[in-house]
């Protein structure tokens, strides 16, 4: 490779030289041709002057020969002359003493070119982090037969500031005209360029062209430090980041609530206070800081809560009996392509906002041991006051810990415990020191419980059906039991993972474990799980089209073509009794899943998967959840109202969900509240705003709807009960769904933008 190297650059100076060079020597020879200047191409208009006009021209052009004809044209050429001999008795016009053919014949120069001509039309396919995909032609003009081409890549910018890079070269066979240059550095500039080169080695002219490889996510910033809590406020260290994969674009500072510090974050769900209240999210971007406000060294001091406004971002202040932790995230950004990194949060950094209690009362870090500053005025009975008061939210937090883990039963682990992730598998996590006798490997007992399907066994098509939670999903089959199972395959680089992320993928795994063996049929199921030593795959049954799909598809009116049938007489391609055996599927999934204590929290005709267009199967929820594209989905308008309020979930918020599900098939896979702003929805249902009967639906339908949305939990149905109701009203499916056409008929609207974040 060096050698190449050195002798494409050997090659490239040598034709610097030449150029320089303007020797214009004797004629080649004298060539006749009968059939005249006609069958000569690669004409260079007014240069026939004189040889060297000639000449010229055709080196610009990296020709190897200038042939002059009749000293009127001139013409140049690549190919060995193989002509009679001519007679060569004209002068050129521009200067006497040369020759410049004859009639019918040509003289022939030789312009010093001997290598190629420059590959053409160099074009970026495609990049990654480290990797350019390159593709070009042949040159125009080769000079003989083409053996090699050979392609140098050059750092021009980057960021990497340590060591600097080299230069990169690589050597391809002339039957190559696309390749992919591997082993680059992500966030760097590089000149590539490319030169064909005949046996000899030695390289031609080059065509050269700068490209980027993507940027790569920056390595996570240190944890900020809390050095003081008070109220409603956190002051925090900052230290800066290094980033040698893509510039540092921002800082952001992240509160994250509550005491699991498990949650990953991605930068696209990361949001700013108001819209994170809105979503109800345990975490929002409180600051964004230039790069410039973190220098190293200094203290960066920021006190989150101090209600100003950095950057686009609003810093609220912070509530009072919170656990609140603090994450620093680095925001790189280049050409359209944004990566993020966060530093992780710890125990250690825990901090709980205490109100103040009289004087000068801070307490400050409670985690370091309760360093609580006291003035002397206080005295002991403030020590007594404030460690009751101390005591007095630990233990809240902790009986309400309790409360909510049973009466909302929808904590998503794997009964129970909260574990960290070591190599080995799991060990317990002292934090929960009430639970420690049930340690146990869970990452063992689930892989024993799933199949373990051969990679052989296994065929991931190159078809990416969304991006996953924690990686990509593709398109796969799986052989079971013989005959090829369409499944999705999530793709999860667990070897990368951070214990907590690990964790959570786990925890996502479980449920869907959790969730088999049923006797429901409307439950998509994991076909089974397949290890590599970097990467888990996890097969999903899958089925390409949605309820929501076959609902818009069923619009039949939409399918004929205005008068020419008159005599359509239903709207809806689907018999009335599917729709409601739809349905009642559904519910009897969601009563096991209830039962099952797993809370969906994404009941929506979308997240229903129609197997052979029939079968429903209801999906997205655990690790069986991916967003198709970039879209992801958005469930304001089947969001219970308690949700709005408090943003607790319980099992009756799915139930909510599941009336708008309904309210979904009668309308046809209609948007619900298609009137309303996505940003109305929530104030508006907590108004009172509930979905309208819609003519085709029957009062006892609606009033099962009705019932879904009340207000009191205790009202609404359970899924047992939803399913009960269904069932029965099967048997006059056409009565309580009627999809006949009558006059005035319009079509629920389908806002799609609606249904998206
Ligand atoms: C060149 O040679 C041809 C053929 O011998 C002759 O016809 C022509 O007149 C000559 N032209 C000149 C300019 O000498
Ligand atoms: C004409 O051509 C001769 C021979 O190549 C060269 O020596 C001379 O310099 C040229 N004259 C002009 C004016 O270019
Ligand atoms: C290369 O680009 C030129 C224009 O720059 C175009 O005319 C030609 O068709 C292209 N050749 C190929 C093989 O794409
Ligand atoms: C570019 O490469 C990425 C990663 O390999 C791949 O997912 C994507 O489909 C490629 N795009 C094109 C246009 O080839
Ligand atoms: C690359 O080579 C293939 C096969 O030799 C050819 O079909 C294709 O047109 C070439 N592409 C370019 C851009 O020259
Ligand atoms: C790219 O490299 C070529 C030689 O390989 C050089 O001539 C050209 O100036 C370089 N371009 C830049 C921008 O460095
Ligand atoms: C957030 O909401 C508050 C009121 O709740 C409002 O004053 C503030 O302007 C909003 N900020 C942004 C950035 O929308």
């Amino acid at each position: 490779m060096i050698s190449t190297a050195a002798l494409f650059i050997v090659s490239l100076s040598l034709f610097l030289t030449c150029l320089g060079e303007d020797i214009i020597g004797d004629p080649i020879g004298c060539f006749q041709d009968n059939a005249g200047a006609s069958d000569l191409e690669n004409e260079m208009p007014h240069a026939s002057n004189t040889v060297e006009m000639c000449v010229q021209a055709c080196r610009n052009h990296y020709y190897k020969s200038a042939l002059i004809w009749d000293a009127s044209q001139c013409f140049c050429s690549s190919e060995n002359m193989h002509y009679a001999d001519g007679i060569c008795n004209k002068t050129c016009v521009g200067n006497s003493s040369q020759v410049c053919g004859g009639e019918n014949s040509y003289s022939v120069y030789d312009t010093g070119q001997r290598t190629p001509g420059p590959p053409q039309n160099l074009t970026l396919l495609n990049v990654t982090e480290k990797s350019l995909h390159i593709q070009w032609s042949t040159p125009a003009v080769t000079n003989g037969p083409l053996s090699n081409y050979l392609i140098i890549a050059e750092p021009v910018s980057t960021y990497v500031s340590s060591t600097s890079l080299g230069l990169q070269t690589w050597q391809y066979p002339s039957s190559t005209n696309k390749t992919e240059l591997l082993n680059l550095h992500p966030g760097t500039l590089y000149n590539v360029s490319v030169a064909a080169a005949h046996s000899d080695g030695i390289a031609g002219a080059y065509i050269s062209d700068k490209f980027w490889t993507e940027i790569g996510e920056p390595s996570p910033p240190p944890t900020p430090e809390i050095l003081q809590s008070s109220k409603g406020e956190m002051v925090v260290k900052l230290l800066p980041a290094m980033n040698d994969q893509g510039p540092i674009s921002f800082y952001h500072v992240v509160v994250i609530f509550g005491e699991d510090d498990i949650i990953p974050l991605k930068p696209e769900f990361l949001k700013n206070y108001n819209e994170s209240r809105e979503k109800d999210l345990p975490f929002y971007i409180a600051a964004e800081l230039t790069p410039d406000k973190l220098k190293p060294g200094n203290e960066n001091r920021f006190t989150v809560g101090d209600g100003k406004v950095y950057g686009k971002y609003y810093n609220p202040p912070l509530p009072v009996d919170a656990h609140v932790h603090v994450s620093l995230g680095v925001v790189s950004s280049l050409n359209g392509v944004t990566k993020a990194n966060y530093a992780k949060t710890s125990h250690e950094q825990d901090g709980i906002v205490i109100l103040n209690v009289g004087n000068n009362m801070v307490v400050e870090n409670v985690n370091s041991g309760l360093e609580v500053g006291l003035s002397a005025a206080v005295g002991v009975f403030g020590t007594l006051l404030v460690l009751s008061i101390v005591v007095f939210f630990i233990l809240r937090k902790r009986v309400a810990r309790q409360a909510r883990r049973t009466a909302e039963h929808q904590e998503l682990s794997l009964e129970g415990p909260i574990f960290e992730v070591e190599s080995s598998g799991y060990i317990h996590n002292a934090y929960v020191p009430e639970e420690i006798e049930e340690r146990v490997d869970h990452y063992k007992t689930l892989k024993e419980k799933v199949w373990n399907i051969p990679r052989n066994f296994l065929d991931i098509q190159n078809h990416i059906l969304g991006i996953g939670r924690y990686g990509n999903v593709m398109r796969g089959t799986v052989q079971q039991r013989g005959f090829p199972v369409p499944v999705a395959v999530h793709v999860i680089p667990d070897g990368e993972m951070i214990p907590a992320e690990k964790h959570s993928m786990l925890q996502d795994l479980g449920v869907l474990i959790r969730s088999a063996g049923g006797d429901t049929p409307n439950i998509i199921q994991l076909v089974g799980i397949c290890e590599s030593p970097e990467t888990l795959y996890v097969m999903v049954e899958h089925h390409p089209a949605s309820l929501k799909d076959l609902l818009l598809e069923s619009r039949s009116l939409n399918h004929t073509p205005s008068g020419e049938d008159s005599e359509i007489h239903k709207v809806c391609s689907l018999p009335e009794r599917q729709l409601l055996e739809t349905a009642a599927g559904i519910a009897r999934a969601m009563d096991y899943l209830s039962r099952q204590k797993i809370i969906h929290k994404q009941i929506a005709a979308r997240n229903v998967l129609m197997a052979h267009g029939v079968v429903p199967k209801l999906t997205a929820f655990g690790i069986a959840q991916f967003s198709r594209g970039n879209e992801i989905p958005d469930y304001t308008r089947w969001t219970a109202q308690e949700i709005f309020r408090s943003g607790r979930y319980v099992s009756k918020s799915d139930v909510w969900s599941f009336g708008c599900l309904l309210w979904e098939i009668s309308a046809l896979g209609g948007t619900p509240y298609s009137d309303v702003n996505t940003i109305e929805v929530g104030p508006r249902v907590m108004r009172g705003l509930r979905l309208p009967q819609l003519r085709l639906v029957s009062d006892d339908l609606y009033q099962l709807m009705l019932q879904c949305w009340q207000v009191d939990l205790d009202e609404r149905p359970s899924f047992h009960e939803c399913a009960c109701v269904l069932e029965n009203l099967l048997d006059d499916s056409v009565v309580h769904l009627n999809l006949s056409m009558y006059m005035g008929f319009h079509y629920e609207q389908y806002i799609p933008d609606m249904e998206r974040q």
